[in-house]
């Protein structure tokens, strides 16, 4: 039986649901606190899956919501050779795929432009940088520049060689030039490190990004506001109140096409070191001073110091590792893990973590922080859930059999995103009993404003250069601290392959971890 299927208390259709004035913000107002800089995007890996997926798609719709700056040009390098037209007919293809109305693409594609580029050949880059200037020359106010790396991270340290190099890291005449790095940050804490030197012999810290969009999504974004814009959560969010706490990214997607990618980076290093690490940091970070990056920053690498190393990183309870075979998700056959392509046929990385995390500091010790993501799991759903303690004496025992079920606040990260709260109340009517009634706020509710996805906010804060939903280096080596450990313990274990549940495509991970399950998702 999966843990979606076990029986659950039973929850009465009792539902309240949120209510939220439109604060009727004219729809730029919700896009950007000022006019945003004329500046030029280049994007490196530009014929790659990041770009034509998630990049150009969301730069589009900025587009259209009127989220670009004016003049704002793309320039998409890459290896293979392709013409200006050719660069612009796969950006249409890849827009129309993500959904989104062609009606003014041909006025967007008009800022598009290519440029083939070896990554590792200086004399590329001063094309570069004479192609930029053109650029400049034809629209007044030009001069910022954003670099994106959308390259695998083994180009990163050339890439950003030979920006320096060339002089196109350096800042002039009042202008900024930005770089965008996106996660894996390295593979472990020393190459974390190293890749941290390689940026910074060209580049500035406060010029990079480093992106991972799981900050960027509006219901994450919503954590720090909830919790510290009421005065109803922070007295009871601590030891005191709360047994343990969820987070769980499951997702139904395999690997596909990133095989290769996949086979070194594993679940860990792919979804825990940073997303689930984020998420995690805005659950338990201590109140700053201000809303404002740097003190946000700070009070979630606390968060990053204290966590407690695992006693037995080579598993122990601690850790649930698990790959799926085949199976059937979403009603299609779906090959399993070791048969997707460029995966080792003895492949032993893992698709899915179950992870116990104690944050050992004065709010959170003896709390349990329940970290779970896998892929092929036969939902895909993000969610917090903050499960408090039972009541400390049940003066209805003699009317209700069963145990009172502890309240549970969920934060819906997705599918739902909104925020519920469960509790307990009498049942109407003469026959006096208890059920559990939900009462929840859809985050939308009543807003008609635009609505942005996690790399259109992205993109936007690196343009308005702000600083807050990105990595600083010092907590990603702090993350790194806590799983290199454990990711080298287990694959230094010699009986990983024993250790390593293999879970059938569909179904909620491995059998050994649906007791946590049960809890996160039921
Ligand atoms: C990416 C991971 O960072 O996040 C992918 O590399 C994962 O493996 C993806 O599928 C999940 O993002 P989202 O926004 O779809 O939940």
């Amino acid at each position: 039986m999966s843990p979606i299927e076990r029986p659950t208390p039973p929850v009465s259709g009792a539902l309240v649901t949120g209510r939220a004035p439109d604060l009727g913000l004219p729809p730029e107002t919700c896009l950007f606190e000022r006019p945003l800089d004329p500046c030029i995007l280049v994007i490196f890996g530009a014929t790659g899956d990041l770009t034509a997926g998630k990049l150009i798609p969301a730069l589009y719709h900025l587009f259209l919501r009127g989220g670009l700056p004016d003049p704002c040009f793309i320039v998409g390098c890459a290896r293979t050779p392709l013409s200006r037209r050719e660069f612009q007919e796969r950006m249409a293809q890849a827009v129309q795929e993500a959904g989104w109305p062609p009606a003014r693409w041909l006025d967007f594609s008009s800022f598009l432009h290519y440029l083939p580029l070896n990554y590792s050949d200086p004399a590329d880059y001063l094309a570069l940088g004479r192609f930029l200037e053109n650029l400049e020359k034809e629209r007044p106010g030009l001069g910022n520049r954003l670099f994106y790396l959308a390259v695998p991270p083994s180009q990163y340290p050339v890439v950003c060689r030979e920006l320096g190099l060339a002089g196109l890291a350096a800042e002039k005449e009042g202008r900024w030039v930005r770089l965008v790095v996106e996660k894996p940050f390295g593979r472990d804490l020393a190459s974390a490190r190293e890749l941290n030197q390689v940026l910074h012999a060209s580049f500035e810290e406060r010029q990079i990004f480093r992106i991972d969009h799981f900050m960027a999504k509006e219901t994450v974004q919503n954590i720090i506001m909830l919790r510290f814009a009421n005065a109803i959560f922070e007295p009871l969010w601590n030891r005191n109140f709360i047994d343990l706490v969820g987070i769980l990214a499951a997702e139904t997607v395999g690997v596909g096409r990133r095989g290769a990618f996949y086979e070194e980076t594993g679940v860990l290093r792919d979804m825990f070191q940073n997303h689930m690490m984020h998420l995690l940091a805005v659950t338990a970070m201590e109140p700053p001073s201000l809303f404002e990056a740097e003190r946000v920053r700070d009070e979630q690498l606390k968060v990053f110091r204290s966590l407690k190393p695992l006693s037995h990183p080579e598993f122990g309870e601690d850790l649930i590792l698990g790959q799926y075979v085949r199976g059937r998700v979403e009603d299609r056959e779906v090959p399993g893990y070791r048969e997707e392509p460029q995966v080792r046929p003895d492949s032993l990385t893992p698709t899915f973590a179950a992870l116990r995390v104690m944050v050992d500091n004065w709010r959170w010790r003896g709390v349990p922080f329940y970290v779970v993501s896998g892929k092929r799991l036969p939902v895909k759903m993000t969610r917090i859930l903050i499960q408090f303690k039972e009541v400390p004496h049940s003066l209805f025992r003699n009317i209700h059999l069963g145990k009172i079920a502890p309240n549970r606040l969920i934060l819906g990260i997705y599918p739902e995103e909104k925020i519920t709260l469960t509790f307990e109340t009498k049942n109407p009517g003469a026959v006096v009993c208890l059920r559990q009634v939900t009462m929840e706020f859809p985050y939308y509710a009543d807003y008609r404003g635009p609505l942005l996805a996690a790399y259109e906010k992205g993109l936007m804060d690196v343009m308005q250069g702000d600083r807050m939903l990105f990595w600083r280096q010092d907590a990603v080596e702090e993350c790194w601290s806590y799983f290199s450990p454990i990711i080298e313990g287990c694959e230094r274990c010699p009986d990983l392959a024993s250790r390593l549940h293999p879970y059938a495509a569909g179904t909620w991970g491995p059998e050994k971890a649906w007791p946590v399950l049960a809890r996160l998702v039921g």
